[in-house]
């Protein structure tokens, strides 16, 4: 089953010959792909079995000529006889005979090595890669630029849901106010078991392993570094920016609680891992959290490994996307939409095409600086451990004295806790900065009353 990378390439440099003498907009787009694993597999299995209808829709055929990946019989098992194959991606990157690379491997090192040798060569590239473009984004789009190609990336959000498309043009004419969304399948898979089925963390982390939901190593889904490349991504096509992922707030879920979950409930909140960028009038908010949601708002009825994205635009209002957040043949419906972008644009004068973010290289705003999450004001769910029940008078006059804006306190009810778990007093804060919960949250440790760690997360109201 190996072929040699080198003999390989001339099986599909036949079928290239034979194409080579078209125009360039009428001869099949010729794609080379950098890995053939779950996004890879995807792309070759719709591009093959969807062919006419992406012909009919692009204008012209898209074919894949040659594939590199490690594992070449494997490769081949996934491709057939048709195409070649080698284990050099940079062979790839450069070779003379492919118009457009796919680079569906992963990683942020070799991968923008890749890019950046096919760009150099004058290809167009199209990537599912949110950590690449999080980490190197600003790199890459300039690359593309100064080579006048296209950096496509659809399926780098939210996979089957078309939001880069929906922000760049579709909502072209609004200022955005915010994006936010619940952009990890995996983690929002744990939140709906504990909700469920009311299973502690490890628990539903273990569950989701079993069926495929995480990663062997799921550390960037539950410590929220893929919904913050992701969020980083839709915040620079949101506002004009450039892409800041080093300056997001990031947090995940491994510190979460099932009590808080059951918490939450009795308030009437759900808790998601929400991705929330929002321009203020003195920077952009750009941050990952788990945080309590109403729970009669939309984004709380996104359930199991599914992925909803809420954008406020000035025209158009508040609108919603909602679909399959991974996936081989969702992500490869993104990969092959940034395809028939190329095949139809391939040719055309760079400088009138989508721009990478959405907005003109010269109009993207430099100096718009991403709001320290100190300076950030939302509402707030405090959860207080307290010695006994009568000392919830005391916990809602302290805070109060705090300056926390104080709008309802309660104690939570029997069936929320497990046993033993002591008196808890539940409290819903107003908006507040949350440097100024942060202090009293430290200092209300100390307060006689209170037994034990003082649980503090936001809450989403999404409204306006
Ligand atoms: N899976 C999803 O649902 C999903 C959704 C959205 C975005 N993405 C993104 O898409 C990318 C690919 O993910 P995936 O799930 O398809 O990964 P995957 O199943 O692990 O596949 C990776 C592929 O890349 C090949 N590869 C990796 N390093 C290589 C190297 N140095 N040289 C040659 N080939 C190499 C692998 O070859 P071998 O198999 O031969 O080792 C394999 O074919 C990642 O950036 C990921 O974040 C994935």
């Amino acid at each position: 089953m190996y072929r040699d990378p080198v003999q390989s390439l001339q099986p599909a440099q036949h079928s290239i010959a034979t194409t080579m003498a078209m125009p360039a907009a009428t001869r099949p787009l010729r794609v080379g792909m950098i890995g053939i694993g779950t996004v890879g597999a995807g792309t070759f299995r719709v591009l093959a079995r969807n062919q006419d209808v992406v012909a009919a829709r692009a204008g012209r055929g898209i074919e894949v000529v040659v594939v590199a990946a490690r594992n070449l019989a494997r490769a081949a098992g996934v491709v057939g006889t048709g195409v070649a194959l080698t284990n050099d991606p940079m062979q790839v990157a450069t070779h003379p005979d492919v118009d457009v690379v796919v680079e569906a491997a992963g990683g942020t090192g070799p991968a923008r090595e890749w890019l950046l040798a096919a760009m150099a060569a004058g290809k167009h590239v199209v990537t599912a890669n949110k950590a690449l473009l999080a980490v190197h984004g600003n790199e890459l789009f300039a690359a593309a630029r100064q080579h006048g190609v296209a950096l496509a990336y659809e399926g780098a959000v939210a996979v089957s849901i078309p939001i880069i498309k929906a922000l760049r043009e579709g909502l072209t004419a609004n200022r955005i106010e915010w994006v936010a969304g619940i952009i990890n399948g995996t983690t929002n898979f744990i939140l709906s078991k504990m909700r469920d089925e009311g299973l502690g963390f490890a628990q539903a982390l273990e569950q989701a392993q079993a069926l495929g939901y995480a990663e062997a190593d799921p550390a960037f889904d539950i410590e929220g570094v893929d919904a913050a490349h992701k969020i980083t991504l839709l915040a620079a096509n949101a506002f004009g920016m450039p892409v800041r992922f080093a300056d997001a707030q990031v947090e995940g879920i491994t510190a979460l609680q099932g009590l808080d979950v059951a918490c939450a409930e009795q308030l009437g909140y759900r808790i998601k891992l929400l991705g929330v960028a929002r321009k203020r009038s003195d920077g952009v908010e750009l941050r990952v959290q788990p945080a309590l949601v109403p729970a009669t708002h939309l984004l709380a009825h996104v359930n199991g490994s599914m992925n909803g994205i809420m954008v406020k635009g000035d025209a158009a209002g508040v609108t919603m996307y909602y679909g399959a957040g991974a996936g081989s043949e969702q992500t490869a419906s993104a990969v092959i939409a940034d395809l028939v972008d190329v095949a139809r644009l391939d040719g055309t004068n760079a400088a009138q095409r989508v721009p990478h973010l959405g907005f003109h290289a010269h109009a993207v705003d430099e100096h718009l600086a991403v709001l320290p999450g100190a300076a950030v004001h939302t509402r707030h769910y405090l959860r207080v451990p307290v010695h006994l029940a009568q000392d919830i008078g005391a916990v809602g006059a302290w805070l109060a004295a705090q300056q926390v804006p104080v709008a309802q306190v309660v104690l939570a009810a029997d069936k929320a806790l497990p046993p033993g778990s002591g008196a808890q007093v539940l409290v819903l804060t107003d908006a507040v900065a949350q440097a100024t919960v942060d202090l009293a949250v430290h200092a209300l440790a100390a307060h006689p009353a209170v037994a034990g760690p003082v649980i503090s997360l936001r809450v989403e109201m999404l409204d306006a």
